[in-house]
């Protein structure tokens, strides 16, 4: 088996395991749930899907007093249990159509997710989270206990943000719902939630276009800034003959980060990427000196999904689409005058990764580093650009556009984005956290790496009791 196959093997579910340390030390003070959240079970019924459809597992590691306990979860999701029971796919997904062709997706312009792309800790749970809902887990045995009441921003054709952030101003959970417009232009409606789930500020404002595809946020003093990574066509998407993320185009202006004012009725500000490229992660935002800086992950050309299906279901639309994403993921930083409008975005060609981190107290202010899952060395993967099949971790220095060090584990081992824990005061004081894959050894790894001397290799790692699949984006549940 190729070992960029790994990818498609369904995790085991584990409960409560001690993980053996088999090499280093366990840091003194990291205290702390890292967790994962990504494709399991990626199978509905009898319908295999795309990698990015399958069914949520959560996985979560906890540090404390010298010992790290281990869970690996399936989310058990409504949807599954409908999906099973049927014995086939029933809801139309952003990579994967309904069996039966073009006539059994026609209109179906409502999508499902098995909740497997981001993972946080909020309100007292671990919540499993994608565009149609978001679901609580238990925070110790990662058990699913029912939707999220972020979910009550959503439902019919209206989705919320796959990846809300903690907003260090306001102590607030900063999420969003986009809904699709009938007769004008789709909406966003910002929402904040207290550590209670109570809603604490809302903010509708028009987004002037149709098929919008929002992604990653954070909110900075003023504004909450949202990555646009481009645009449904949407009567192609209505007819059901494509996969909905296949209908995804770039025409210029389509992919953009829009900063909308979390108070009052000033302007949208609209920061588009240079024409042709696509960004779908914002590392962070900040405002400094009458000017927003949002540093995002950017590609040139359209991000082809096609690689990820499992191996025989590829079905190379693209071609008929428009050009690949042969190019990046770059770092790339704005800059907005908020007095002017003025904008200028600057592609960072020599500081490359996805699905970034920041240390979270900096979220929505002034940051220098910024943590990426990084390529390093090429495997069998058949794509450069799929963060999936990373097998390294970077350090970015965002103000110099360069990358400042990196851990690479080798091109036969897989490593998840990283997660950074704060030790000291300084910004990059702090371990890096991340899950592995050996290929060779048929096994799975937990790193530990010290963020001031990553290349040195990670301090400390620890065995999974089975493999786990790439993940979606990792998350840290603090004491
Ligand atoms: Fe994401």
């Amino acid at each position: 088996m190729p070992d960029h196959h790994y990818l498609f093997t369904a995790p085991a579910e584990v409960r409560g395991l001690e993980l053996p340390l088999i090499a280093g030390a366990l840091p003194e003070g990291l205290r702390g749930t890292l967790l994962r959240n990504g494709p399991g079970v990626q199978h509905a019924g009898r319908t295999p899907v795309h990698f990015l459809d399958g069914y949520g597992t959560v996985a979560s590691a906890c540090f404390d007093g010298g010992r790290v306990v281990y869970h690996a979860r399936h989310v058990d999701l409504p949807l599954a249990r409908r999906e099973q029971a049927a014995g086939r796919l029933l809801g139309r997904r952003p990579f994967t159509n309904r069996p039966g062709g073009r006539l059994a997706n026609l209109g179906r312009m409502q999508l499902s997710t098995g909740a497997a792309h981001e993972v946080y800790a909020w309100g007292g749970a671990v919540v499993a989270s994608d565009a149609d809902g978001h679901h609580c887990l238990d925070a110790q045995t990662l058990a699913t206990t029912g939707p999220a009441p972020l979910n009550a921003l959503g439902g019919g054709l209206t989705q919320v943000s796959a990846m809300p952030r903690f907003d260090p101003h306001s102590g607030h959970l900063v999420a969003y719902a986009m809904t699709p417009g009938v007769l004008g232009s789709d909406s966003v409606t910002f929402v904040e939630f207290d550590a209670q789930w109570r809603e604490r500020a809302r903010v509708k404002r028009s987004l002037g276009v149709k098929g919008a595809l929002l992604h990653d946020t954070v909110a900075t003093e003023n504004h909450y800034v949202v990555v646009q990574l481009g645009l449904l066509d949407v009567p192609r998407f209505a007819l059901g003959g494509m996969v909905p993320l296949d209908t995804v185009g770039l025409p210029p202006g389509a992919s953009r980060v829009l900063a909308v004012p979390r108070r009052g009725e000033g302007p949208v500000r609209v920061m588009p990427l240079p024409d042709g490229w696509q960004s779908f992660h914002v590392a962070n935002a900040y405002e400094q000196d009458g000017r927003l800086v949002a540093d995002t992950t950017t590609y040139r050309g359209l991000l082809d999904f096609d690689w990820l299906n499992p191996p025989g279901l590829g079905r190379g639309h693209r071609a008929a689409v428009g050009p690949q994403a042969e190019v990046g993921p770059f770092l790339s930083r704005h800059v907005l005058d908020l007095g002017s409008g003025a904008h200028q975005v600057t592609v960072h060609h020599h500081a490359g990764g996805e699905a970034p981190c920041i240390r979270e107290d900096r979220t929505g202010r002034r940051h220098r580093w910024v943590y990426v899952s990084a390529q390093g060395s090429r495997g069998d993967e058949p794509v450069e650009n799929a963060y999936y099949w990373y097998h390294a971790v970077a350090k970015l220095d965002a103000d110099s556009g360069r990358t400042d060090s990196l851990w690479d584990a080798g091109p036969r081992v897989y490593v998840t984005a990283p997660q950074f824990v704060p030790r000291g005061e300084a910004e990059d004081d702090g371990w890096l956290l991340a899950w592995t894959h050996d290929a060779a050894q048929g096994c799975g790894e937990l790193v530990v790496l010290d963020a001031t001397q990553l290349a040195r290799g990670p301090v400390a790692r620890l065995a999974l009791p089975a493999p786990l699949p790439a993940a979606s984006h990792v998350g840290w549940m603090a004491y």
